[in-house]
Formats: structure tokens, sequence, C-alpha cells
């Protein structure tokens, strides 16, 4: 059984923490308790709900799709530590990182909403913007920000 996963949610100024996650493989998540989290499981939470949400497209079913744009919504925050320390790092730049994750967070939370209404054309038009988020981010700060973590975190 594959074991944890931890999304964090950005809203405009912050990295907030919500609920960790238990999965079996293939298996719709259940939430457990709220946690922050090391950057790098979070991340990786993040690939294993980004892979249930593309699965969820391609089957069509509509219930698994709004589980993983939700776990990808609510990702935990990071923890305090690394998040200084990336603070520190990027200064006013900060904003734009946290931009980058308020793009996932606001994409993956409409798609949810386009789950619900069964639309599966606006789902994956919003995954596009989704992806883009994440490799915005990736493109601009995922060597930096793993290279000054690397020890810690
Ligand atoms: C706001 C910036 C940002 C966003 C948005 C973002 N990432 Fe990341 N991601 C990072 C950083 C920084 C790292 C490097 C972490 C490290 O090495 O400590 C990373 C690393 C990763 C890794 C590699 C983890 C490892 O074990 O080396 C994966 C996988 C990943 N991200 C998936 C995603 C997915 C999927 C999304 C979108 C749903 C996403 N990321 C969105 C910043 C971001």
């Amino acid at each position: 059984m594959k074991f944890i996963k931890f999304f964090a949610v950005i809203i405009i100024s912050s990295i907030t923490c919500l609920p960790a996650y238990s999965q079996e493989p293939n298996k719709v998540q259940t939430k457990s308790t709220p946690a922050t989290g090391d950057l790098k499981v979070i991340m990786n939470g993040l690939l294993d709900d980004t892979k249930l949400l593309t699965e969820g497209i391609f089957l069509e079913d509509f219930a698994q799709i709004e589980q993983a744009a939700n776990n990808i919504a609510n990702h935990p925050m990071i923890k305090m530590e690394s998040k200084k320390k990336i603070l520190a790092t990027l200064g006013e730049e900060m904003s734009l990182f946290k931009g980058f994750d308020a793009k996932v967070h606001n994409a993956s939370l409409e798609i949810a909403k386009s789950a619900t209404n069964k639309d599966l054309v606006s789902v994956v038009s919003i995954y596009y913007q989704m992806i883009d988020g994440c490799f915005s981010c990736h493109n601009k700060y995922k060597n930096k920000i793993s290279k000054l973590l690397q020890d810690n975190n």
C-alpha cells in the first residue's frame, strides 16, 4: 500500500495547511489529519493526485476527477522552517512563487466544479492551466529551491 500524501493550499500570501491523505493505488483518497510537510512529500502527493486526475479524465469518472482536484486544492502547507528559507531567498519574488501555487489551487477548484457539472470539455481546458501552473513554477524555481532545501526540507 502506498502511504501518506500531502498537499498544500496557497492563498495569496501564505502556504496554508490542510489535510494529509492516505491512499491505496487507484483508490480515491480519504482525509486524515491536518499536517505540514516536507516540500518533496507535498510535491509527490501532487503528482499522485495529478495522475489520479488524468486517469479520471480518460475514464470519464467525474467523482474521481472531483476528488483528485480537491486533493490538489487542499494540499498541506510546507513546514515553517522551509518556508522561512524560501522567503529569505526569494524576497520580493515570493509573490510570483505564490502566484504559481495560486494558479494551481484556483484551477484545481475550477476543475472540481466542472466535474460536479459533468463538463469534461471544461475540465480538460482548465487542466492545461493547472499543469501550466506546476510547470511554470518548476521552470523558474524548482532547481533553485531544491538546492536550498536539500539538507533540510
Ligand atoms: C509554487 C511552485 C510550485 C508549484 C506550483 C508546483 N511545484 Fe512541484 N516543485 C516545486 C519545487 C520548489 C520543487 C523542488 C522540491 C525539492 O527538491 O525539495 C518541486 C518538485 C516537484 C516534484 C519532484 C519531487 C521529488 O521527489 O524530487 C514533483 C513530482 C512535483 N514538484 C510535482 C508537481 C505537480 C504535479 C504540481 C502541480 C499540480 C507542482 N509540482 C506544482 C515547486 C512547485
